[in-house]
């Protein structure tokens, strides 16, 4: 069978945080890991960090902005929480199509992320309410 997106790894996990110097301090507390400089994605309106493990990284996600669409999420979840994993594939333009003509509904046209990647969303009422980021390679 051929599979719709091919990938072969998560590249993070995107979590959301009240407030990313709260969370990092914590994180350095509870893992003894010390977080990237967030960064400012004027974008997307968010601060972003990277907690880096031996096999993932974790994306910290604060939104700035009541423009960002994380904010919402934020309102729901005070306290913040999982919000997406990042998956990598090889031909981010090719996976975008096969993932629209396949009813995957991506949220947008590829877009570029703060770090110079491709990358777009799958709606996540096509995938049992779990948001997906599919991501470029480089
Ligand atoms: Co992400």
């Amino acid at each position: 069978m051929n599979e719709i997106i091919k990938t072969d790894k998560i590249d993070h996990i995107g979590i959301v945080v009240p407030n990313i110097e709260k969370a990092l301090e914590h994180y350095k507390n509870v893992f003894n890991k010390i977080g990237s400089k967030p960064i400012i994605s004027e974008t997307q309106n968010v601060k972003i960090s990277f907690i880096q493990f031996s096999n993932i990284k974790l994306e910290l996600i604060e939104p700035i902005s009541e423009k960002s669409p994380i904010s919402n999420f934020l309102k729901k979840n005070p306290l913040g929480g999982m919000h997406h994993i990042g998956l990598e594939v090889d031909d981010l333009n090719n996976t975008y199509s096969d993932a629209k003509n396949n009813d995957l509904e991506p949220l947008s046209k590829p877009v570029k992320g703060y770090h110079g990647r491709d990358l777009f969303f799958l709606h996540p009422k096509k995938m049992m309410n779990t948001l997906f980021e599919i991501l470029s390679k480089n």
